[in-house]
């Protein structure tokens, strides 16, 4: 079961304080790397994949081959959608199996910034995903994220914590405390009497998005006053820069030869933040904790009354594409029976990614609405479980 639960991941972090690593990858050298990291420190792991990096990956291959790490690894492990910039962004990760997301409208004014959380908070519920929200602003001042996060640190306050938790309903919120995306010019400056007041009015996991380049003290002390979750993408792909460019310099001219070492200097680098931050060791007391992220599969097979087969078709086109739109839904299979003598002539297999996705998915409108005109209509001969 090594993909599980993110909030009872995180929750097991900030009870025993100590921070999960989530780390943006951009492609399969990422995702080896980080996963080998894991395994090798016996760590809690979160692969994360951010729509600012989307330019630079097929977002369903690397998708597909994320969900494959997870599923072989013996570690826990949860996927993450980073900084998705809309409604659509998130439903559509969710759809591709990633089971957390953060909503990113931190750039927003605080009441935009809750009605577009919110929104993406209520739809995740259905789908028993849990969501991050972020409140303050952390800029990009170098390092690749540099264009899509421009402008200056907005520090998170107290109050204003505390309202949009109550008012968006936030599993983890990320704070503003003077981190940066990518390389910070000087020293970082970090608030930790704001962070720790934070923490202490909210009693939840907190998260720091700017990982990359602060002190082992300094994580420590973030650790200590409830960062309990630590975005980290920069270093990573600068050990792999440095690694490509070295072997560049040696003479390894081809695509597979510059590229040699990578995955390793990945996890090399990996590795270290996850001793350093304490995850490390954490793999089994944390699987005992956490409910496994099973997807369930919504099984219906039933007759029609069409005394045509090709009305039957144009209704199964209709539910596909309707169907395969709502949150929660990864993909649908619908065949007809190879037997010409079966019971049941048609079905529909639908994968949920959650039990949650049962009520939620049969309340939608446009699932009413397909059922409600076009199905049930003509399909009173059939039956319907959800199994797992
Ligand atoms: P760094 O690139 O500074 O490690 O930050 C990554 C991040 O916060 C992604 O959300």
């Amino acid at each position: 079961m090594p993909l599980v639960n993110l909030k009872d991941m995180l929750t097991h972090a900030y009870q025993n304080g100590y921070a999960v690593g989530a780390f943006d990858a951009v492609s399969l050298d990422f995702v080896t790397g980080i996963m080998d990291a894991a395994e090798e420190t016996r760590s809690p792991v979160i692969l994360s994949v951010a729509e600012s990096h989307f330019d630079y990956f097929d977002f369903e291959l690397l998708m597909s081959a994320m969900e494959t790490a997870a599923k072989r690894a013996t570690v826990p492990v949860a996927i993450h959608m980073d900084h998705a910039m809309s409604l659509d962004t998130a439903v559509r990760s969710i759809r591709h199996g990633c089971n957390g997301v953060m909503v990113d409208a931190s750039h927003l004014p605080l009441d935009k910034n809750i009605t577009e959380t919110l929104a993406v908070r209520e739809m995740a519920q259905g789908c028993g995903v849990p969501v991050e929200g972020e409140l303050g602003y952390v800029p990009g001042v170098e390092g690749e994220d540099a264009e899509r996060h421009p402008g200056e640190i907005s520090y998170t306050t107290v109050d204003e914590a505390k309202t949009f938790v109550e008012r968006t309903g936030v599993d983890f919120l990320a704070v503003s405390i003077g981190t940066v995306h990518g390389r910070m010019r000087g020293e970082p400056v970090l608030d930790y009497d704001r962070l720790k007041d934070i923490n202490d009015a909210l009693r939840m996991p907190l998260v720091l998005h700017g990982g990359t380049g602060l002190g082992d003290e300094q994580y420590k002390r973030l650790i200590e006053n409830g960062i309990t979750k630590i975005n980290y993408y920069t270093a990573l792909a600068e050990a792999a820069g440095a690694q490509v460019r070295e072997n560049s310099a040696t003479g390894k001219g081809n695509y597979t030869g510059q590229m040699t070492g990578a995955a390793e200097a990945i996890a090399k680098e990996a590795a270290r933040c996850m001793a350093l931050w304490g995850c490390h060791g954490r793999a089994d007391a944390v699987l005992q904790q956490c409910q496994p992220w099973t997807p369930v599969k919504h099984l219906i097979i039933y007759n029609t009354t069409n005394a045509d087969p090709a009305n039957d078709q144009t209704m199964i086109k209709e539910g596909e594409r309707v169907l395969s739109q709502i949150p929660g839904v990864m993909r649908i299979f619908t065949g007809k029976a190879v037997q010409d003598d079966a019971g049941y002539r048609y079905t529909w297999l639908v994968k949920f990614c959650h039990p949650a996705v049962i009520d939620s998915y049969r309340e939608h409108p446009d699932h009413v609405a397909f059922a409600d005109t076009h199905f049930r209509p003509i399909a009173g001969d059939r039956i319907s479980i959800d199994y797992q």
